[in-house]
């Protein structure tokens, strides 16, 4: 049998150089003569997005399942449904010959204002990196291989090929970089794909650490990294960087500048076969999965609808849902009638069907009658006229329901969003009909999340039901009428306002730059710190029924980092109806050396319930848990201490609280310099050590000199005052009482630290 090896020996220079850009917008380049097949990718990522002629840009896809898009998916915060939805996404790509479809994307929601949100999870990276990890492996259990995107710190649409994302290392390591960790670690997707955009001033493209050091050799990515469309600007400086396949083609130029660039020695060839040899490796496993078939279309809308409950949530029930005998009922918004089911941009499918939300609705109303009034035109025109008709329905009701979708122009790949707001005629609509209907019930069709202070008090209700797939009017129906429980729940705050989010003063950036000043502090972590009100939490979401959280317990008091512990809690359903919660798990550092979020989410669990059932749930919180990035040792630490376990039904909902002792097992380096003050010292083991005496003995002096903490001479506690200033600076301070002179004293005390005295 021929080896890739082999392959790589008998290819031409030509031919490797080739190989390492597409020759279409949607295929690899094929080797005939040497059998190399060609590979056709496709987008992503909540369906199959297959051009009728992948070797043409511009042509019709043909139909697939549309399922509800990463914001919804996320919201069911259900792992295993998101598996099954990959194997499902992987079977439409068999039937549609298709080798390795363009997602999930893990880009953390920094800003409701990107309007691309809806192709991504959460704002948490653990959420978001659970659901990657179970997308992958459930599209990669079939044989199809995935695209983990867009790698890394995309976090807006706002010049999203040439914006530098600026952001301090541990920012990096822990917001924006641990999704794709855990779902290259735990899924080993066949591919990633960098994103368009700089970090720090390098083309992610062109950006050795990120794409060698790190995912390569720090994560130990086996497969190829593909460029976004677009995104490479220097085809050598990027394959010296570890980008593998440049996308799309033909490009002959890019061709021709590899092949002289290893002609002329700037590249070596050596560099060139690696690439060569990861993408052959993805080539022959895609060849390997037979393709062709049928996909069962009925089943995979079923799957879209259930995936469409399960991620909706319920933000507001004042009773009245579900709906129980209403008779009359205004339907009003024309999202009712022409669903708003994705967004705009590369993700956009071509559907198998759509349910309309209005007929499904009039299918589970039996008798009661239903009465349509369009409400607001699909752009932002406002018309009198139209609130004047849904009014008048409104009055003459039981109920009302208002189905209202985002215009195209307030979001979509490619642009952000300019606002948080409904439109003007979206918003005067819901003014006028819950002044007319007390009854109204508000469903939100959107990628992500909307301001509502101007007229959430007056509704009765408000269901999110996001970017929902093709399916997504039975699914409306189906929790409207309790048909299904709600048990979707926030992978993102709603703040009450735009100017209360996180990356406010940060966005969108300037000269070709933005800043990421609220380094860790996004989304939940940054509410929580500033303690600042939300209008929903990140981690909520409402049930028709409601859950007890009982002894909850963890298995140490006092564990090792390397061993974790185990946490569980029983949780009842204590309702009348079955539903399904979702148990939140946080981790709170009591007090660490740097700044910690309050709380970060660190484990969950979808546990179904049958009314008075009782279950115990039960996660393990692994090292990572407990661990932070720590920039100055270069690595994740983990620091002695007691942490507290919060186990909740949402971030502002926290039900029980554990607390728990973690022994480090972590060897660390001193970081002692010439520089470090006594405070830094005191605080290092071995320099505590090493300095100890001494330090007794500086302690006892200054106390006989100026006295106790609160000395009247100088009005200052001085060993406080001291603390902060340099070891070299308290010993000048000291002077004469010191044997050497203090530069000599630290060199020595720093060489019986580092051990070489
Ligand atoms: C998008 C990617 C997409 C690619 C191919 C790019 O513009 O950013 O997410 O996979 O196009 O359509």
């Amino acid at each position: 049998m021929i080896t890739i090896a082999d392959l790589i020996n008998k290819m031409t220079l030509e031919e490797k150089a080739a190989l390492c850009t597409g020759v279409g917008p949607w295929t690899t380049t094929a080797v005939e003569r040497l059998g190399i097949p060609e590979m056709i990718v496709t987008d992503g990522p909540h369906g199959v997005r297959r051009s009728e002629d992948v070797h043409n840009f511009i042509t019709k896809s043909v139909p697939a399942t549309c399922f509800p898009t990463a914001t919804c998916m996320a919201s069911t915060w259900d792992v295993d449904l998101i598996h099954k939805l990959g194997e499902a996404l992987a079977e439409e790509c068999i039937s549609l010959n298709v080798d390795v479809i363009l997602g999930p994307g893990v880009n953390m929601k920094r800003t409701p204002l990107c309007g691309r949100n809806f192709e991504y999870y959460s704002e948490d990276p653990y959420l978001a990196g659970q659901m990657a990890v179970n997308f992958i492996k459930g599209v990669q259990s079939k044989g199809v291989g995935t695209s983990l995107k867009h790698f890394a710190a995309n976090n807006q649409e706002y010049q999203r090929s040439t914006i530098s994302s600026e952001m301090d290392e541990r920012t990096l390591r822990e917001i924006y970089l641990p999704a794709f960790e855990a779902a290259v670690k735990y899924a080993k997707p066949w591919t990633v794909m960098c994103s368009y955009n700089k970090i720090n001033g390098t083309y992610s493209a062109e950006n050795h650490k990120l794409l060698t050091e790190i995912l390569k050799d720090e994560w130990g990515f086996e497969g190829l990294v593909v460029s976004d469309w677009g995104a490479v600007h220097d085809r050598v400086e990027a394959l010296k960087a570890g980008l593998d396949l440049e996308m799309p083609g033909p490009r002959e130029r890019r061709v021709k500048a590899v092949i002289d660039a290893v002609r002329s020695g700037e590249l070596g060839e050596s560099v060139l076969d690696e690439s060569v040899r990861r993408i052959l490796e993805i080539v022959f496993k895609a060849a390997a999965t037979k393709k062709g078939g049928l996909f069962d279309i009925a089943d995979h809308h079923a799957l879209a609808r259930k995936v469409a409950t399960e991620g909706m949530v319920l933000l507001k029930n004042n009773g009245i849902l579900p709906l129980k005998d209403q008779q009359n009922i205004a339907v009003i918004g024309r999202a009712a009638k022409e669903a708003y089911y994705q967004g705009g941009g590369s993700s956009h499918i071509n559907p198998t069907q759509v349910d309309s939300p209005f007929e499904e609705l009039q299918k589970m109303a039996g008798s009661a009658r239903l009465v349509y009034a369009e409400g607001y035109h699909k752009d932002e025109t406002v018309d009198p006229a139209l609130i004047d008709e849904a009014v008048k329905s409104a009055r003459s009701a039981d109920v009302a329901l208002l189905y209202i979708s985002l215009p195209a122009s307030k979001e979509s790949e490619g642009y952000d969003r300019p606002d948080l707001d409904l439109t003007q005629q979206q918003v005067t609509l819901i003014k006028a009909v819950t002044a007319n209907q007390r009854n109204t019930i508000v469903i939100l069709n959107n990628g992500a999340p909307v301001v509502m202070t101007e007229w959430i008090n007056d509704t009765a209700a408000v269901l999110e039901a996001w970017m929902m797939g093709q399916a997504g009017g039975g699914a409306i129906a189906d929790v409207l009428f309790g048909k299904v429980n709600p048990s979707g729940k926030l992978a993102e705050s709603f703040a009450a306002e735009l100017v209360d989010t996180p990356a406010y003063l940060n966005y969108p950036g300037e000269n070709g730059r933005v800043r990421y000043g609220e380094g860790i502090f996004i989304g939940y972590r940054y509410y929580d710190a500033r303690q600042m009100p939300v209008r929903f939490p990140f981690g909520y979401g409402l049930s028709y029924t409601n859950f007890v959280y009982k002894n909850a317990k963890v298995s140490a008091e006092t564990f090792k980092d390397v061993d974790g512990v185990t946490v569980s809690v029983d949780v009842t359903n204590a309702g009348k109806v079955a539903g399904k919660e979702v148990v939140q798990v946080y981790v709170h550092h009591q007090k660490s050396k740097l700044i910690r979020p309050p709380k970060e989410l660190k484990g969950f669990v979808k546990v179904a319930l049958k009314p008075g059932e009782t279950q115990t749930v039960t996660l393990k919180l692994d090292f990572r848990a407990f661990a932070y990035y720590h920039p100055a040792y270069k690595q994740w630490i983990s620091e002695d201490g007691k942490f507290d376990i919060l186990i909740g039904a949402s971030s502002a909902d926290i039900r029980c609280t554990l607390t728990t002792t973690l022994q480090s097992t972590l060897e660390l380096p001193s970081m002692l310099n010439r520089e470090s003050t006594l405070r830094e010292w005191l605080d290092d083991r071995r320099g505590m050590s090493v300095l100890g005496p001494l330090y007794q003995q500086i302690n006892a002096q200054m106390k006989a000199n100026f006295g106790g903490e609160d000395n009247e001479q100088i009005g200052m506690d001085p060993m406080g005052f001291l603390m902060d200033t340099p070891l070299v600076g308290l010993f000048h301070f000291l002077g004469t009482a010191m044997p050497t002179s203090p530069e000599e004293m630290v060199e020595g005390l720093l060489a019986k630290v580092y051990g070489a005295a």
